[in-house]
């Protein structure tokens, strides 16, 4: 099985962005980690970041294409606004789990808005890098389950 794990727009800059809110730790070290991770669920990870809300969809899109089981999607920014990101992910049957690093509800009031959510299987804030340890195992959980 194969999960992909898609960042958006200034997740590139983990470990230098903002440290207090996003850690010291590299979008790099992030994935090494996940895939680490992930053999012992069994399952392969790729992993794509992009700064542009066209690349996210078209990854998203070719998501089935290319045999991914599950998605772990953290879009930044465009979590609040991108009806683009939002209908992709409805577009597409492979399920789709939401991550955030930081506890959005306890920022800025525009970040407790999540138009991408209500099409993911689920959402999972606030945890840091482990968001997206417990985001693998909810994926695989689900995928498991087959429903
Ligand atoms: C983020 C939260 C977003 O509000 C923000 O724009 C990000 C990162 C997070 O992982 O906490 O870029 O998605």
């Amino acid at each position: 099985k194969k999960i992909l794990v898609l960042n958006g727009p200034n997740l590139n800059l983990l470990g230098k962005r903002e440290p207090n809110i996003y850690g010291n730790n590299t979008l790099e070290y992030l994935i090494e980690h996940l895939q680490k991770v992930g053999t012992s669920y069994g399952v392969m990870i790729d992993a794509f970041q992009s700064n542009h809300e066209g690349d996210l969809i078209d990854q998203i899109h070719h998501a089935e294409e290319e045999n991914y089981t599950g998605i772990i999607l953290n879009p930044g920014a465009f979590t609040h606004y991108s009806y683009a990101i939002r209908d992709a992910i409805a577009s597409i049957q492979v399920p789709v789990v939401e991550v955030h690093i930081s506890n959005v509800h306890a920022r800025e009031a525009f970040r407790r808005e999540s138009v991408t959510a209500p099409v993911t299987v689920g959402q999972i804030v606030g945890f840091g890098f482990f968001g997206y340890e417990l985001a693998l195992k909810a994926v695989v959980e689900y995928i498991k389950r087959g429903d």
